[in-house]
């Protein structure tokens, strides 16, 4: 359940330009701000008195009245229109403002999604909509923003009616971790500011630039949660430099950055319902003190070396609990549905690290996940090993831990060696049957009682989790 929030409204400030950086442009301000506008307007009547008086002393020169047209004309001509990619904050990509959209702030409530919305929700009076020139998918320096006045837009511009979704990735929207973190915020924004409302089109970049797919999981994920095939906008027809407007338009940079663990559950609770919904699984299952058992395998780099044994481990500590199920599957051969519905008949997902373990966020809340790394991964990965961690936190499952293989294949350079993880990176995982076996064990008894235990509550798919407010 969604509760209702403080509406404590803040602007995110830019942070401050270090000084050691070259000053290319002279302001990140620069748009039509509504002091501007002001200041147009005032310009424009002060001509028109000054007209009328040079007309009182000099009658032969006719009076030259400012009309609504020319003022329109002068805001048509005054929409500036700025790079996505700020080149400035090159080493600050992903900080504060963000070099995409850099001179534009984010709205953000405490514990919200950040984003920005035109027309402005939160500035009376401020109607400008977002312009873009933005169809180059190589750099992201050739493509603009800018924002106008509806009465006045700029010169051939096309506007697209509806709402638009525009997203900055800094990564890549094949990768399912990558994807999943840059359009996330887009469902927090649908289940409360967005009050319901559907996109019209996607707009993708990635560093400014257009991109025109994203993975099938994902795209499948957002066609499930948003209730329609996604529309990810190429700009067809639209010719090189020509300004595209739009009629209303989300802005997300931040990933999920500034929302809570709440809300960050409350929108994976949303992705998961519609998810089911969308796979024709509108029955609450059963409540069952069951405890089913997961393997999610692999083909090729991060497979186990010896599945057999893996299974045979975990089959046989599943078999000591009463009502135990082990299910082992291949991971690259399910459909999405078939992947919803195998995750929603699991307790304790078993795999190892890898996109296909992203399927934890389909598993009934505080569901548990066990993962596997091969060699030398701890000292070389780097902080990207950690994204099912965080994945299991946010969407309210349990990690219950890593294994990690001390065998692999012999590195060539020393050991700690970088160029040693394009080794790593392929490796195969192993097994302990001692420490599998003692670790399974410990899971499934936890997971035993807490099943136990809430066992009367209701499991799956409470319908107040896939509605909005
Ligand atoms: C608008 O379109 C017309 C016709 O295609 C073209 O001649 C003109 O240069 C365009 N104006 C701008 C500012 O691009
Ligand atoms: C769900 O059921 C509807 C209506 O029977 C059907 O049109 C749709 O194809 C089904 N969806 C899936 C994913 O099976
Ligand atoms: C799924 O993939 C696995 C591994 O590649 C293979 O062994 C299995 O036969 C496949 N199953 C189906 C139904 O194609
Ligand atoms: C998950 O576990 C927490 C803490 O044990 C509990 O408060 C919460 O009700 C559980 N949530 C669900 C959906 O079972
Ligand atoms: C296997 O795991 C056990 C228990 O964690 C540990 O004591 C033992 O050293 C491990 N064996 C190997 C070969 O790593």
């Amino acid at each position: 359940m969604v509760k209702p929030r403080e509406r404590a409204t803040t602007m995110v400030k830019p942070c401050q330009q270090s000084k050691s950086q070259p000053k290319t442009t002279k302001s990140t301000n620069n748009l039509l701000s509504p002091k501007l506008f002001i200041y147009l307007i005032s310009i424009s009547a002060l001509l028109f008195i000054l007209f009328h008086i040079q007309s009182l002393h000099h009658h032969h020169v006719p009076p030259r009245p400012s009309s609504a047209a020319e003022t329109a004309a002068k805001l048509r001509r005054s929409v500036t229109f700025l790079p996505l990619k700020d080149l400035r904050y090159f080493n600050k990509a992903l900080v504060g403002h963000t070099w995409f959209m850099s001179s534009l702030y984010d709205i953000h409530e405490d514990g919200e999604v950040q984003f920005q919305q035109f027309p402005s929700p939160v500035v009376d009076g401020d109607d400008r909509i977002l312009c873009l020139k933005g169809r180059d998918t190589h750099d992201g320096s050739w493509n603009y923003y800018g924002l106008a006045w509806p009465e006045a837009l700029p010169e051939n511009a096309t506007v697209m009616k509806g709402v638009s979704f525009v997203s900055y990735n800094h990564y890549d929207y094949g990768n399912i971790w990558h994807g999943l973190s840059a359009l996330m915020p887009f469902v927090a924004w649908h289940q409360i500011q967005g009050k319901c409302e559907v996109p019209e089109r996607w707009i993708l970049y990635h560093w400014g630039e257009l991109r025109l797919k994203m993975g099938n999981w994902i795209t499948t994920l957002m066609e499930a949660t948003f209730g329609a095939p996604l529309h990810i906008e190429a700009f067809e027809g639209i010719g090189d430099g020509q300004p595209v407007c739009f009629e209303k338009a989300v802005v997300m940079r931040h990933n999920e950055g500034g929302m809570s663990r709440q809300r960050r559950m409350e929108t994976y609770d949303f992705m998961r319902c519609k998810a089911r919904l969308f796979c024709n699984f509108t029955m609450p299952e059963p409540a069952s003190a069951a405890v089913r058992m997961t393997i999610l395998m692999r083909t090729g780099a991060r497979s186990f070396r010896n599945e057999k044994a893996v299974v045979e481990i975990f089959g046989e500590e599943c078999a000591k609990v009463a009502g135990c199920r082990l299910t082992a599957t291949y991971s690259n051969n399910l459909t999405f549905c078939e992947q919803v519905s195998l995750m929603r008949k699991t307790d304790i997902l078993i795999s190892p690290h890898g996109a296909q373990l992203t399927n934890m966020i389909l598993m009934n809340r505080n569901s548990s996940v066990m993962e596997f790394f091969p060699k030398g991964w701890l000292e070389l990965a780097g902080i990207g090993q950690y994204v099912h961690h965080w994945l299991a936190s946010w969407s309210g499952m349990r990690h219950q831990g890593a294994w990690r293989d001390p065998d692999g294949p012999p590195c060539p350079y020393s050991a700690g060696d970088r160029r040693c993880m394009s080794v790593y990176k392929g490796g195969t995982i192993g097994y302990n049957r001692t420490h599998f076996s003692e670790w399974a064990k410990k899971v499934l008894n936890e997971v035993k009682t807490r099943k136990m235990e809430g066992a009367t509550q209701v499991t799956a798919n409470q319908v107040h989790e896939c509605s909005c407010i």
